[in-house]
């Protein structure tokens, strides 16, 4: 091969980065010329492509975002929007792409790979860590150490007025930046989606504790816990313990994409990154590039994007124990 293109889609995530820099400094040495397609799959349907070379991506190994852009494209789920791209393949003579991204992004890249015989390699990039086929995701790392950097905060007001706080986080179906950062911030409670245990849980456990003379109570609830969102789960906990507990909302938001890759995030962005081109090199493609166990493993799209990965039944254990 060639030309290779590379893009970002979908939730931006903090690694992604140093995960088009491996692809572009990969594919130079390869002597293969890389192509940067901004905008996500948009910008694979407009032809906002060009040309990248090793001093593209200088000095962005350290900077959360994504240079290239991305974008959540709804129009590259039509058929019009899938022959667009295919025209703009033919243009740039692009032999393959790399498209680092999480689970939509991976649908559409089998889709058109499938479709137009092109061959694709995704790199799992999102803070979500929710793909399955890597033990982790670029992002999710630097996110988990920007949530627990902020409870640490909460964790300082709430003891200074003895306050019960729930904090919302990012995670969309799944609840690993919610366990991971529940455990690494001391929470209190943990909700999360895979482990549906009812208000009434919560509700149990703050009974057990209320004799405690505990100075402040974080529960970390995920997004997409199924029990309500964080608002109602206050408003019911106000409902029944208002004599006993002062209660605060925080909802972290978009604070938890952003800021500087961690160390984890810029080797696993690197690792994938080299080698996805590698794979493409060998004739490798329609698949995802992860790591498990501490090596590099493909896992085919088509699995990657129907599997969901299991919450470990040792963290919840341990979440269990250690918040008594
Ligand atoms: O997938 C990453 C993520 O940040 C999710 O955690 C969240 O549910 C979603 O994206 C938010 O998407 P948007 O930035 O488009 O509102």
């Amino acid at each position: 091969i060639e030309r290779i293109g590379v893009l970002t889609s979908g939730g931006d995530a903090p690694g992604m980065n140093a995960g088009i820099r491996a692809v572009v400094r990969a594919s130079v040495y390869y002597h293969i010329t890389p192509f940067g397609i901004r905008h996500g799959y948009d910008g694979f349907i407009n032809d906002d492509i060009c040309e990248m070379h090793a001093g593209s991506v200088k000095h962005i190994i350290h900077q959360g975002g994504t240079i290239l852009k991305s974008a959540r494209s709804s129009e590259f789920k039509t058929d019009e929007g899938m022959k667009k791209a295919w025209e703009n393949v033919k243009k740039h003579q692009l032999d393959a792409m790399v498209v680092i991204g999480g689970d939509g992004t991976f649908k559409g890249a089998m889709e058109f790979g499938n479709r137009f015989d092109f061959p694709i390699v995704g790199i799992p990039g999102t803070i979500d860590n929710d793909i399955f086929g890597t033990d982790f995701t670029v992002g999710f790392d630097t996110a988990v150490n920007t949530v627990v950097e902020a409870v640490d905060k909460i964790r300082d007001t709430a003891t200074s007025h003895n306050r019960l706080f729930f904090v919302e986080v990012m995670g969309r179906d799944a609840g690993f930046i919610a366990m991971y950062s529940g455990i690494g911030a001391g929470a209190e409670e943990i909700l999360i989606p895979e482990k549906d245990r009812g208000v009434e849980q919560l509700f149990e456990s703050l009974e057990r504790t209320s004799q405690r003379k505990k100075s402040s109570r974080l529960v970390i609830v995920a997004e997409g816990d199924k029990n309500a969102n964080v608002y109602d789960i206050e408003e019911k906990v106000q409902e029944r313990f208002g004599d006993r507990y002062e209660t605060k909302v925080t909802i972290l938001g978009h604070v938890q994409r952003g800021g500087r890759p961690s160390c984890t995030d810029r080797v696993l962005a690197s690792r994938l990154g080299v080698a996805a081109v590698e794979a493409l090199r060998k004739g490798n493609h329609g698949m995802m590039v992860g790591v498990r166990n501490r090596k590099v493993e493909f896992t085919d799209f088509e699995q990657a994007t129907k599997r969901n990965p299991e919450m470990d039944q040792e963290l919840m254990r341990v979440a269990n124990i250690i918040s008594i």
